[in-house]
């Protein structure tokens, strides 16, 4: 990670006056592709520098984020929060997270709109860092819950807008998804790789694996896949370079690239067989590594909400010819 950060890949999308690379969306995402071919871990490390580092959901608060029940009330200048936030990656290391609380409580303004968002700091009194959890994948990517007790926040750290705080969240999960999607075909590629390098050494029937067309088959429909989900995900990152709203455009590329990849990495297990399912190979962890991508910054079912809302709107506008796909 210090090799990363020292050779910009934490800041590519940051402007150069803020030190950053200051590069488009497309080379970041590019970028992450790699990195995740080589470990998933460090790539989403890359893309929680790159997008998001923050702290939404709870552990009664997962797809239903606006539920979020931590409490931000004003005491003088300051915000005092209470609350527990979970499935913080890089929670123990962080220096910045972001995080949502409710400042109104109001009947009127439940839900989304009585939601805010402060920048934390480890040093702020109340603030600890809890359980670390034991996971499926992603094992070198540390995700832990945050312990928000009595926690003094200065007033100065509320980002943007009271209020507005979901909307800053959403809008950070637009550009987070293409990011896991990058990622999702980062592994992918990875567990093709292996499959393909695999079925030219392995030897069953006196010949390579290779020669036979039940491999060829799974070989040819991973790269197919593969290579649709990564032109989709450039498409969207082209429309965000454009400066169009990419929300419908990102969760079709994180839904897709996502799903592909849990496909991918099954079949790169079949073609290994029995050696597939242990641990002398890569495939199984590329397997592990890759369902989560379906699962975090908003599970597939929460991006077919996302698509089918953002579709039906179009329709309720009568803005249906040529914008229902991209
Ligand atoms: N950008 C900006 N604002 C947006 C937006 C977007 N893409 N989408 C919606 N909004 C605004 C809406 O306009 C609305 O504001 P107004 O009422 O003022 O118009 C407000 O946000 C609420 O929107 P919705 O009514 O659509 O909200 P909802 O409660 O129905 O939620 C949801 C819809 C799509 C299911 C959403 O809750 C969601 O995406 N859930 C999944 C959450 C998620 O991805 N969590 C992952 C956390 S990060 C993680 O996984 C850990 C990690 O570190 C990797």
């Amino acid at each position: 990670m210090q090799r990363l950060a020292e050779l910009g890949f934490l800041g590519m999308l940051i402007p150069e006056q803020w030190d950053g690379l200051g590069l488009d969306a497309s080379s970041y995402l590019l970028a992450l592709e790699e990195i995740a071919v080589a470990d998933a871990s460090a790539a989403v490390l890359m893309s929680v520098h790159n997008s998001l580092a923050f702290a939404l959901s709870e552990p009664e608060a997962g797809s239903d984020a606006a539920s979020l029940r931590a409490q931000a009330v004003r005491d003088g200048d300051d915000w005092v929060i209470t609350g527990a936030k979970s499935w913080v990656t890089h929670g123990t290391h962080a220096d910045v997270i972001l995080c949502m609380a409710r400042t109104d409580t109001s009947d009127a303004r439940r839900g989304a709109k009585g939601i805010s968002t402060f920048i934390l700091t480890p040093d702020l009194p109340g603030f600890s860092v809890g359980k670390k959890e034991d996971k499926l994948g992603l094992r070198a990517s540390p995700t832990v819950m945050l312990n928000l007790e009595e926690c003094r926040v200065p007033g100065d750290r509320l980002l943007g807008e009271e209020g507005q705080g979901f909307s800053y969240a959403l809008a950070s999960l637009d550009h987070g998804r293409l990011g896991i999607a990058a990622q999702a075909i980062g592994i992918g590629r990875a567990a093709l790789e292996a499959a393909a390098r695999y079925a030219t050494e392995r030897k069953q029937f006196g010949e390579a694996i290779a020669s036979f067309q039940a491999i060829q088959f799974k070989l040819a429909e991973m790269a197919t896949r593969l290579t649709a989900a990564r032109t989709l995900l450039h498409a969207a990152a082209a429309a965000k370079e454009r400066g169009e709203r990419v929300t419908r455009y990102s969760s079709m590329a994180k839904l897709f690239a996502t799903e592909t990849a849990m496909w991918v990495t099954t079949e790169a297990v079949q073609v290994f067989g029995g050696y597939g399912y242990v641990t002398d190979y890569p495939v199984e962890r590329h397997f592990r590594d890759a369902k989560v991508t379906t699962i975090y910054e908003g599970t597939s079912e929460v991006q077919r909400i996302v698509i089918a809302r953002d579709l039906l709107a179009a329709v309720s506008r009568g803005d249906i010819a040529g914008h229902l796909t991209d």
